[in-house]
């Protein structure tokens, strides 16, 4: 019975880094291939991503807001940069993903 505890302790902590790593790869992917195309130099005036002082106000606002704000599509930003296939779970990933980057 003693050994079932951190057997299980173990259990949980392997499962949540992998689900942690599985969503950083999801956020990357979605906006490597949907995103970086205006992010990366940014494009029209779009945020660029690693860019700390343009990206800290909006980090403020929140990933729910942004995330939102990018469904929906921003000034010349296009709803979900304009891959409507993108479910809301994979723009949030990607929103997460450029807010990290841009820390
Ligand atoms: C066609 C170019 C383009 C693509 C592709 C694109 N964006 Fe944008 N994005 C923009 C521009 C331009 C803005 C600035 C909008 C403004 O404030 O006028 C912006 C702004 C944003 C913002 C800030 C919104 C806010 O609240 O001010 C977020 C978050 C964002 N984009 C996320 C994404 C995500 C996630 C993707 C991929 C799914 C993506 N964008 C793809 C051009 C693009």
């Amino acid at each position: 019975m003693k050994t079932i505890l951190p057997v299980l302790c173990l259990a949980l902590l392997v499962f949540s880094v992998a689900t942690a790593s599985a969503s950083d790869d999801t956020g990357q992917s979605v906006y490597t291939k949907n995103c970086s195309a205006c992010h990366d130099s940014g494009v029209m005036g779009a945020p660029k991503v690693g860019d700390k002082a343009v990206w800290a106000p909006l980090a403020a606002e929140g990933v729910d807001v942004l995330t939102h704000n990018a469904i929906q599509g921003e000034g010349k930003m296009p709803p979900k940069g304009g891959n409507m296939k993108l479910s809301d779970d994979e723009v949030k990933a990607a929103v997460k993903y450029m807010v990290d980057k841009s820390k």
